[in-house]
């Protein structure tokens, strides 16, 4: 090829470029949103998935992901077969529909809320969209999935270490937000550590720090705790503060395969965020119709909370007899800290079957389990007395 064709095709593919980056920056980021998100999940599922359950022999008690093992209710297994018939259309009804189902249930209005194909989805649209404004401020450790997005979009990361009874310290949270910060990020109940923060100093942080900067509340587990100690932050985007708050149908309705999330927020703020997500297109009609029947579906819920805690009181019970200590937890999963490195903990615990994570933070190697069937936490009872 001669020189002057190189150059020619040289100078085309810079003009393109050029063209490309100045007139469709917008496009250009959703585009590598879109990829980003993608090499996310991958990355997602290779961690917790694969490369865990990989390492089993026999599953004999999945407990790493935080899952609902009761199952999706009756109700929304009948309401997602029903759908299949139609389900060759397009989901734009059954979107509306759930989406006003939210909205009038919260006391919003439709375009207070954004679903997506499960949280996910939309902690990485938040985390894209607040990258390119500034710093993200959390709490150490927390659920790392929106500031990791972040990070990898360039946003310097402010982590703030947990206070002593393992809960977010709002008051030091507070002191590292600054002119540089474009979003808090929360996650009440806290993965990995169970903890609640009150509702009466969160709704006051809420309150001051709003005006300065947005708060992003991820509630994946509120469903799970005790209404006594903390409370949905859903109340202030009620009231017009610059809260966003995140919530899956994944966890309590046992979703987790069926991928449904949603968002609350400003309305201008969800149009914002609605450039990196797909808006609710990612989710399948039947999916969707499940989690509208789930959503009303009051004694599931109480059932599945029943379980929840009747497996993790007898854990509880199995630690103690172990003489094993543990953070009081008001989610779906406990950490406790160990006597042994936590991961080979962990291997050694594959080895017998049971998945579970390891964690190390404050000078302490630990562990969290999900809370499962009471055979699952049997199965675990076994293995970790060989250990213990
Ligand atoms: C705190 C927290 N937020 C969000 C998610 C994401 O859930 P999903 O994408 O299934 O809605 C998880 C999943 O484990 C989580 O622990």
């Amino acid at each position: 090829m001669s020189n002057e064709m190189n150059r020619r095709r040289w100078l085309k593919s810079t003009a393109l470029l050029t063209g490309g980056l100045t007139l469709g920056t917008a496009s250009l980021r959703r585009t590598l949103a879109a990829n980003h998100l993608l090499a996310r999940a991958r990355q997602m599922n290779f961690e917790t998935e694969s490369a865990l359950v990989a390492d089993l022999p026999v599953m004999k008690a999945r407990l790493l992901a935080n899952e609902n093992p009761f199952g999706p209710s009756a109700k929304a297994k009948q309401a997602m077969t029903e759908a299949l018939a139609t389900s060759y259309q397009y989901p734009f009804m059954q979107m509306r529909g759930l989406q006003k189902m939210i909205a009038d249930q919260e006391g919003v209005t439709p375009e207070h809320v954004m679903l997506g194909a499960g949280s996910s989805e939309l902690l990485a649209a938040a985390a894209i969209l607040y990258a390119a404004k500034g710093n993200i401020v959390t709490a150490d450790p927390s659920y790392l999935d929106l500031v990791e997005t972040a990070a990898d979009f360039g946003a310097p990361i402010e982590k703030v270490p947990l206070d002593a009874a393992y809960a977010h310290d709002l008051p030091a949270m507070e002191k590292r937000i600054n002119a540089k910060t474009s979003l808090v990020y929360l996650c009440n109940p806290n993965n990995p550590t169970g903890t609640v923060i009150a509702a009466a100093p969160l709704r006051a942080f809420c309150e001051t720090v709003s005006g300065k900067t947005p708060i992003f509340i991820d509630e994946a587990y509120i469903d799970y705790a005790d209404p006594a100690r903390t409370a949905s932050m859903i109340e202030c985007v009620r009231k017009g503060q610059n809260v966003i708050v995140a919530r899956t149908f994944s966890k309590l309705h046992a979703f987790a395969g069926l991928r449904v999330g949603y968002v609350i927020a400003q309305p201008d703020v969800v149009k914002a965020m609605g450039k990196y997500a797909s808006g609710g297109m990612g989710i399948s009609a039947p999916s969707i119709r499940g989690a509208m029947a789930s959503y009303q579906d009051i004694e599931y819920v109480a059932y599945a909370k029943a379980k929840n805690a009747e497996s993790k009181e007898f854990l509880y019970q199995i630690l103690k007899a172990e003489g094993y200590d543990y953070v009081p937890s008001h989610a779906n999963f406990v950490l406790f800290p160990l006597k042994m490195s936590a991961v080979k903990f962990r291997e050694e615990m594959m080895k017998r079957g049971v998945g579970l994570r390891s964690w190390e933070f404050a000078g302490k190697q630990w562990c969290r389990i999900s809370i499962g069937t009471m055979d699952d936490m049997k199965t675990f009872a076994a293995a970790f007395k060989e250990l213990s």
